[in-house]
C-alpha cells in the first residue's frame, strides 16, 4: 500500500492460473502444483510481475477450489504445503510473486466448522454461517435464488433450519457479523502472509457486508467496517497487493475500495464491462450483441473514475469468462491480429493489466456440442433451471459456448501433441482440439507471434513511466470501429490507435495528436507518424509516443 504511483503492482503485469487446468505433472489429468512450477520459466519470459493463483487449498472441488475444506491446507491433488513453499521460493527467484485467492464469503460445507455447525445449534461454529427459521408454511425463509440454480436456502432437518448458500448448497455463506468467525478470517491470512505470499485477490469480496434480513447481498451496510477492520488486522504494514472482486461494484463505490485514504483495498475488480452485454433475464447464457461504443464507454469512465485516487484493474479474461479472442476478436483468420489488439489497447491503458492463462497465445472459446461435456458448476446447475422453464437444450448450449466458464478451463496448450502437453493421462475436462495449431511451443517459436506481443507489452510498462502514471484522455469516443486514446506524463505523449473490426478502416487522426514520434508496439508494419488518416488494416493496433506534435 501506497500513495505513490510506481509501486511493483503498478508496474508489473498479473497473470492468473487456474491450477487444475494448468499442467498435470503426474498423468491423473488434474493440473497440480509441481506442474505450475515446471512452467515458471514460461511466466518469467513473459515478463509477468506477479500470479494470481485460484484457489489451491483443499477442497472437495464442487466449484473447483471455491469451496474451501481446510484453509490451511492444499488441495491432495494439487499437492503438499511443501509444494506451494516451492512455488513462492522459485517464483520468487524469478521476481514473481505469488497471489493467493482468497475464498472467504463461502467456505464448503465439507469444512469442519460447517459439519460441526449442522450439529446443533449449541456448538459455536453453527454462528460461523447464517441460519433462519423455516417461513410459516415450512418453505425456504427467503425467495433468494442461489448464483448456481435453486433456491438459495438449504434444509437441514436436524436442527430445523435453513442455511444460506448465495453460490450454492456445497458453499454455505459464512457470518461474517460473527466477531469470532473474523478472527479465524485473519488469523488465517497471517498465516498465509508470514509465509511469503505477495496479496490477495479476495473472491467475491463485495458479499460479507450483507444484511440477509433486509435482502441485501451486495454492498451491504457491514462491507466497508470489514474490510478496514481486515487491513488493520492482516493488510496493513506489508507490501502485497489486494485485489477485491466485485460483480456488482460500481463508478459510484469503486473508491470506497480503492480510495488510498482507506485503508481497505490496492483495486478491485469490477465487471460493468462485462454485465453491460448480458441479458437481463436470462443473463450470461443469452449474450447481447457488442458494441464497441458501448464497451469504450465502461472502460473510459473507469480511467476517469480512478483518474487521481483509487487504481484500475485491467482485463477481459479470467476463469469465469470466455476466451477474450472469441468474445470481443476474431477467433478464424484474424486470430493472431485481433489477440494482439486486445492486448495492447487493454495493457496500455492507466492500471494493473491481468493476463489469463492462454491468453497470451490467443487461445479460443471451446465448441462442445452436449450437454455432458461441460464440468462447470454453474452451467450445470443454470441448465437444470432454463431447461425447465422451457429454453431448449441448443439454445442453452450455444449460450454456454459463447459466455459459459468451460470456455476459460479447457486445458492450457502447451503443444501440438496428444492432450496438447497438459497431461499424458485422461484431462478432466477435454482439450480443444485446435491445440494443434494453437500452442505454446508453436506461438513461441514465431517472433511475430501473440507472445511476442505481449512481452512487448510487459516490457514497455516496466520501462515507460507514461503508461504506469500518465493521464489517459480517450479519442474518437463515438467511433463504433477504432477504439484509440492518448496518454500523457509531462512531456511525453504515447497514443494507441486500435482497429475493432474485420474491414479495414480510414481513421480520421484528430488534429492535436498529428505528428512525427516511434513506434513502441504494432500488429503489422510499424509506424511512427500520424497525418491526417491512418489507413488500419483488419484489427490493426498501434503504439506511438509522439515527439513532435504538428500543431495545427
Ligand atoms: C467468484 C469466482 C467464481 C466462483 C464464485 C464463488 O466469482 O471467480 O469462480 O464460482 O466466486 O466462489
Ligand atoms: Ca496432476
Amino acid at each position: 500500500m501506497t500513495n505513490q504511483d510506481g509501486v511493483w503492482w503498478q508496474t508489473s503485469t498479473g497473470y492468473q492460473i487456474y491450477p487444475r487446468s494448468f499442467c498435470d505433472s503426474n498423468g491423473d489429468g488434474i493440473g497440480d502444483i509441481p506442474g505450475i512450477v515446471s512452467k515458471l520459466d514460461h511466466l518469467r519470459d513473459l515478463g509477468i510481475g506477479f500470479i494470481w493463483l485460484s484457489p489451491v487449498y483443499r477442497s472437495p472441488m464442487a466449484d473447483n477450489g471455491y469451496d474451501i475444506s481446510d484453509y490451511r491446507d492444499i488441495a491432495p491433488e494439487f499437492g503438499t504445503l511443501g509444494d506451494f513453499d516451492r512455488l513462492v521460493a522459485e517464483a520468487k527467484a524469478r521476481g514473481i510473486g505469488i497471489v493467493m485467492d482468497l475464498v472467504v464469503n463461502h467456505s464448503s460445507s465439507d469444512h469442519a466448522w460447517f459439519r460441526a455447525a449442522r450439529t446443533s445449534r449449541n456448538v459455536p461454529e453453527h454462528d460461523f454461517y447464517v441460519w433462519r427459521d423455516p417461513a410459516p408454511d415450512g418453505g425456504p425463509p427467503s425467495a433468494h435464488q442461489a448464483s448456481f440454480g435453486g433456491s438459495a436456502w438449504n434444509y437441514v432437518p436436524e436442527i430445523g433450519q435453513y442455511y444460506l448458500g448465495h453460490f450454492s448448497a456445497a458453499q454455505p455463506d459464512l457470518n461474517w457479523q460473527n466477531p469470532a468467525l473474523r478472527a479465524e478470517i485473519y488469523d488465517m491470512m497471517n498465516w498465509w502472509l508470514d509465509r511469503g505470499i505477495a496479496g490477495f485477490r479476495m473472491d467475491v469480496i463485495s458479499l460479507i457486508g450483507k444484511d440477509v434480513d433486509a435482502g441485501i447481498y451486495e454492498e451491504g451496510p457491514y462491507l466497508h467496517g470489514f474490510l478496514q477492520e481486515m487491513h488493520r488486522e492482516t493488510l496493513a504494514g506489508r507490501d502485497i497487493v489486494t485485489i477485491g472482486e466485485s460483480w456488482s461494484v460500481s463508478r459510484e463505490t469503486a473508491l470506497l475500495y480503492c480510495g488510498r485514504e482507506r485503508a481497505e483495498l490496492d483495486m478491485v475488480f469490477q465487471f460493468n464491462h462485462v454485465t453491460a452485454f448480458e441479458d437481463e433475464v436470462f443473463g450470461k447464457f443469452r449474450p447481447k450483441p457488442f458494441d464497441l461504443v458501448r464497451l469504450k464507454t465502461v472502460l473510459f469512465d473507469w480511467q476517469e473514475t480512478l483518474a487521481e485516487d483509487g487504481w484500475n484493474s485491467l482485463f477481459l479474461s479470467n476463469h469465469d469468462l470466455p476466451r477474450q479472442v472469441s468474445k470481443y476478436g476474431d477467433d478464424g483468420p484474424h486470430r493472431v491480429a485481433s489477440a494482439k489488439m486486445l492486448a495492447t489497447v487493454m495493457h496500455l491503458m492507466k492500471g494493473t493489466p491481468f493476463v489469463y492463462q492462454g491468453e497470451e497465445i490467443g487461445m479460443t472459446n471451446a465448441a462442445f456440442t452436449r450437454i455432458d461435456q461441460f464440468r462447470d458448476i454453474e452451467t450445470l446447475g443454470k441448465y437444470a433451471d432454463q431447461i425447465a422453464a422451457g429454453v431448449t437444450p441448443e439454445d442453452f448450449i450455444r449460450g454456454a459456448n459463447e459466455n459459459g466458464r468451460d470456455n476459460a478451463r479447457t486445458p492450457m496448450q502447451w503443444t501440438d501433441a496428444d492432450q496438447a502437453g497438459f497431461t499424458t493421462g485422461a484431462p478432466w475436462i477435454e482439450v480443444n482440439p485446435n491445440h494443434v495449431t494453437i500452442n505454446v511451443a508453436t506461438d513461441r517459436a514465431d517472433p511475430n507471434g501473440i507472445f511476442a506481443h505481449y512481452r512487448r507489452l510487459t516490457d514497455l510498462r516496466r520501462n515507460l513511466p507514461v503508461i504506469v502514471s500518465g493521464r489517459l484522455r480517450p479519442l474518437a469516443k463515438d467511433d463504433s470501429t477504432v477504439f484509440a486514446y492518448l496518454r500523457e506524463l509531462g512531456d511525453t505523449r504515447m497514443i494507441v490507435i486500435a482497429n475493432f473490426t474485420a474491414a479495414p478502416v480510414d481513421f480520421s487522426v484528430p488534429v492535436d495528436i498529428r505528428g512525427d514520434g516511434s513506434c513502441l508496439i504494432a500488429s503489422h508494419a510499424p509506424r511512427s507518424s500520424l497525418g491526417e488518416t491512418l489507413a488500419l488494416a483488419p484489427f490493426e493496433s498501434v503504439a506511438i509516443q509522439l515527439t513532435t506534435a504538428g500543431k495545427p
